[in-house]
């Protein structure tokens, strides 16, 4: 469960943008009763690393990736809950959901990362968010020094956000289940611009078949490695803002909150600013999809900092608008000893 090594352990494997960067420990529990006295030597707790920027080498850090398996609670004609291991793969449990006929994550399909961690940044794409079908989130507390079982209610599942990235929350909880409540009958959400254009009587009835085109349409634009999906977050703007950047951008998208706010693409922002393919040392915005940052093979954790800041103050200058990281940027220890 626990290795440490002098120079470190190698991180270019437990977080997707690949870099050359290493950790004073690396802590695997495999059992949730070793999860407590791992958690006490952790200073940072990860899933998949899909959603990690690491500006160095790091602290010791817990990856709850061997948390595995499941129960379901109750299965009826409607509806099933079931608990899953926060270590589980997103993917691979969304298409093993559909196969037992469990709906309603099809449109999450193929999003890097673990169960868990679905739940930390309430993901979401292609008009689904996991926050909706979440029950309970049980974990060990370490300030507390016990488990706890929270209600979906209590964890401020937002977009891109919940209550463990929030300071008493973040590295203090680790995530070892989640109880989901799905549905029985297959209800697609085939509104999304991507998934709209793709109409194909299928996905009518098909959900194996949606998640494959889901899959299909994150290959087209989403780089298959060497990011951490989206950099930064699509900004929410009031409407006198929205009305502001319309008179620089009249032909800014934008996409009506139900609190009467405006969500804009980021992507569009960094696009029209000029940013599409920039590189900057090993680093690069992504040419498909602006909003994603890229590891071309031998980047720096500097290079792609670098470039997230010059991409912040691009779009600042040109459309006043602060673009906000959804990606947790991780401070590292001093240089560790070769
Ligand atoms: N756009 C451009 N130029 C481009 C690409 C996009 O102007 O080169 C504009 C277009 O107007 C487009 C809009 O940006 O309609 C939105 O683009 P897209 O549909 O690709 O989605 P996004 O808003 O950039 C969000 C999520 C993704 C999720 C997709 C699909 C965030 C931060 N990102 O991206 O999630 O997959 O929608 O639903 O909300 C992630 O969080 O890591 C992630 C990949």
């Amino acid at each position: 469960m626990f290795a440490a090594a002098s120079g470190g352990i190698p991180l270019d494997k437990y977080h997707t943008f690949g870099l050359a960067v290493r950790t004073q420990a690396l802590i695997l529990p495999a059992r949730e009763d070793e999860v407590p006295e791992a958690a006490q030597k952790a200073a940072y707790i990860l899933g998949e690393g899909s959603n990690i920027l690491p500006l160095g080498d790091l602290p010791p850090v817990l990856s709850t990736r061997y948390l595995r398996g499941y129960a379901v609670l109750e299965a009826t004609s409607d509806l099933v809950r079931v608990e899953v291991a926060a270590g589980e793969n997103w993917d691979g449990w969304v298409r093993f959901c559909i196969t037992q006929g469990w709906y309603g994550l099809e449109n999450l399909a193929a999003i890097p990362g673990s169960v868990g961690a679905a739940v930390v940044q309430n993901i979401g794409a292609y008009g689904v968010e996991v926050a909706p079908w979440v029950e309970s989130i049980y974990g060990w507390n370490k300030r507390l020094q016990a488990w706890q079982r929270l209600p979906a209610e209590a964890c401020s599942l937002g977009y891109r956000s919940s209550v463990f990235q929030m300071p008493a929350w973040q590295d203090q909880f680790v995530i070892t289940r989640v109880v989901l409540r799905l549905k029985r009958r297959y209800e697609p959400v085939l509104t999304y611009p991507d998934v709209v254009r793709r109409k194909h009587p299928r996905l009518l009835y098909d959900p194996l078949y949606l998640y494959e085109t889901i899959r299909a349409i994150r290959a087209e634009k989403l780089p298959a490695e060497g990011s951490a999906g989206s950099f930064f977050k699509n900004p929410i703007l009031k409407e006198p803002e929205l009305a502001d950047l319309q008179k620089k951008a009249p032909d800014i998208p934008f996409h009506p909150l139900p609190d009467g706010r405006y969500k804009v693409p980021a992507a569009w922002l960094i696009d029209k600013a000029g940013l599409k393919g920039y590189r900057l040392g090993g680093a690069q915005v992504h040419p498909r999809q602006p909003l994603v940052l890229v590891n071309l093979g031998n980047a720096t954790p500097q290079d792609l900092w670098a470039l997230a800041q010059h991409v912040q103050k691009t779009v600042a200058e040109r459309w006043g608008i602060h673009l906000e990281p959804e990606v947790r940027v991780l401070a590292p220890v001093p240089t560790l000893e070769p």
